[in-house]
């Protein structure tokens, strides 16, 4: 089994740890592009290095980071690399067995994915998340603790779900939006925006 390496030292690489090691990975430990967290050790795990450290090393990799944007810029960075991105998957999750998974993807504790639902790659779906029926969730989306997604959802690149949003069935959230926690989204959303409240109205543009 190829070593496996965690991108990422903040609270959230703790929760993946946590995963891979009741999924019984063999983990080699964390690297992150702050040198501060160079030769320190989370839980019992080294912080190696930086990421191009990866460069030399045949690894199976996960990027623990949960800002989307600094996400995806490791994750194309990676795509030059001989590495294999893997799916952290928590045991407590209910996937149906006609969901098209991805990789590089987070499906963190009490997550539920439905039937003949679509994630892509480089995903997040946290904690407690539901998405239901034929829900589209493409790459470098992150779908907060506590969300839940009505049946047919679009989730376009890039975007965030805050904490406990409601999304209604058939609603497409543009790329890069962010929802506020909380939120109830009854419309499609405009990309390249902030939106909060019950019903979701746009709070200012993402530049
Ligand atoms: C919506 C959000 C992105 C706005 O952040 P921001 O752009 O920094 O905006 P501000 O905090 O300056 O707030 C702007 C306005 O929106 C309101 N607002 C902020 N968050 C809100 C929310 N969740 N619901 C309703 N209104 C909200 C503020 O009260 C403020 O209103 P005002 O202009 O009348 O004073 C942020 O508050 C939020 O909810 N983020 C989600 C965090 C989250 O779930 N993280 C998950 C980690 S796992």
């Amino acid at each position: 089994m190829k070593k496996t390496y965690i991108i990422g030292t903040s609270g959230h690489s703790r929760v993946v740890l946590d995963i891979l090691e009741k999924r019984g990975q063999d983990i080699a430990g964390f690297l992150d592009e702050d040198e501060a967290t160079h030769d320190t050790m989370i839980n019992n795990y080294p912080v190696i290095g930086y990421v191009s450290k990866l460069k030399e090393l045949e690894a199976s990799v996960i990027i623990a980071i949960s800002h989307n944007p600094t996400r995806r810029k490791i994750f194309n960075q990676l795509s030059s690399y001989n590495v294999q991105l893997i799916n952290a998957i928590h045991p407590d999750t209910t996937i149906n067995s006609h969901v098209d998974l991805g990789t590089g993807n987070l499906i963190a504790a009490g997550a539920v994915i439905n039937s003949n639902s679509v994630i892509g790659d480089n995903v997040i779906i946290n904690t407690g998340a539901t998405v239901d029926y034929e829900s589209r969730i493409e790459d470098h989306v992150h779908i907060s603790p506590g969300v839940n997604l009505g049946g047919n959802v679009t989730v376009k690149e890039g975007a965030h779900i805050g904490i406990g949003a409601s999304v209604l069935p058939g609603v497409t959230i543009g790329e890069n939006v962010t929802v506020g926690a909380g939120a109830v989204v009854i419309n499609n959303l405009e990309a390249n925006a902030v939106y909060a409240g019950v019903p979701a109205e746009k709070v200012r543009d993402i530049n």
